[in-house]
């Protein structure tokens, strides 16, 4: 695979590789570096995924709001369906991430025989689909105007992506450390913030995977919503109704009177989920769902990080988006 988004055939020993980020290996493709295991998955969706005007794909920079992402949109799209107060939503059965698939991951999991094909094909229509590629690296049958899908983003501070990125990542490893196999030891975050500032971190660099989006959502306002995670915590009921709008699903003035934007904002609260029993002991394929949920506040950077750190960081940031007219 040559290191360019055009290319489609895998050859990644001759992609640039960066180890001392565990528990993955990552690869640089396309200006961003990749966990190893779900590069062929991007490839295989960027030939093979077709969309559906109806879809609805939530994008994100890992440890930004994705989680919480999943469970708004699903929770709102689907209230017809399922209403936020249902005793059996699925959302308290299931985790977040269960009700709505990574595009890259579910392409990259895929058995054999749906290879060749699309693997989202027999999924019902309204589809909701996340995705941590860049802007730059989706399907181009995605980006195209005119193809109808909407695209959701939910940026976030860089500094406590980061410090979730690495709190995250002790968890993950320590529940690999229950298999025979000997985990690596996590970075420390000292380790982490080098290889962040240099954007070598899953999907990184940071600032370039949200300025694409934050340029898009510019271009085409009613393709690609932008959100902020911080704007998200002051003003939840405000993003859900803005979220709905856009997807097209807006509130009707019933579900206003009856308190349906303040329901779906309460089934996702970060007590909420977090108080589940699904949450609380359920896992993934190599974390424990509560990894998911931790503090979920602005600012949680400040104890982990220098005031030197940090200056240093958002000195990085703000030089390379300099003259973009987007700051965090
Ligand atoms: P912290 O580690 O700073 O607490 P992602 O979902 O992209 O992996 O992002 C994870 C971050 O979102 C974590 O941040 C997590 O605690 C937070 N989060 C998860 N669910 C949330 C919710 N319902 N409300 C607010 N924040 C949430």
């Amino acid at each position: 695979m040559a290191a360019s988004p055009d290319a489609d055939d895998a050859d990644m020993a001759e992609l640039p590789l960066e180890t001392r980020c565990p528990p993955t290996p990552l690869r640089q493709y396309g200006g961003f570096w990749w966990p190893e295991p779900i590069l062929p998955g991007v490839v295989a969706a960027r030939a093979r995924f077709e969309p559906r005007p109806s879809d609805v794909f939530l994008a994100s920079f890992p440890k930004s709001g994705t989680t919480w992402l999943k469970a708004l949109a699903f929770a709102a799209l689907h209230r017809a369906d399922h209403p936020p107060r249902a005793p059996d939503h699925p959302l308290r059965r299931r985790n977040p991430h269960d009700c709505v698939e990574f595009l890259e991951g579910l392409f990259a999991l895929s058995p054999s025989p749906v290879k060749g094909g699309d693997v989202f094909a027999p999924h019902p229509s309204p589809r909701v689909i996340a995705t941590h590629i860049p802007y730059s690296l989706l399907p181009g049958s995605v980006t195209t105007e005119g193809t109808g899908c909407k695209i959701v983003y939910v940026c976030r501070d860089p500094k406590d992506a980061l410090v979730s990125k690495w709190q995250f990542t002790k968890k993950r490893l320590a529940f690999a450390a229950a298999a025979p196999d000997n985990p690596p030891k996590p970075c420390t975050v000292d380790e982490m913030f080098e290889l962040f500032c240099d954007g070598r971190c899953t999907y990184g660099p940071q600032w370039h995977h949200v300025l694409g989006y934050w340029e898009a959502s510019r271009r085409q306002p009613e393709k690609v919503l932008f959100l902020r995670y911080e704007e998200m915590l002051r003003d939840p009921v405000g993003n859900v109704r803005k979220l709905a709008e856009f997807m097209g699903c807006v509130f009707s003035g019933k579900e206003e009177a009856a308190g349906v934007a303040e329901d779906v904002v309460e089934l996702c609260s970060m007590d909420t989920l977090k108080n589940m029993e699904v949450n609380k002991n359920g896992t993934q394929n190599s974390v424990k769902n509560e990894a998911f949920f931790r503090k979920g506040v602005a600012g949680d950077w400040s104890n982990h990080m220098t005031p030197e750190m940090a200056a240093r960081l958002d000195k990085i940031v703000e030089d390379a988006l300099q003259g973009s007219g987007f700051a965090f």
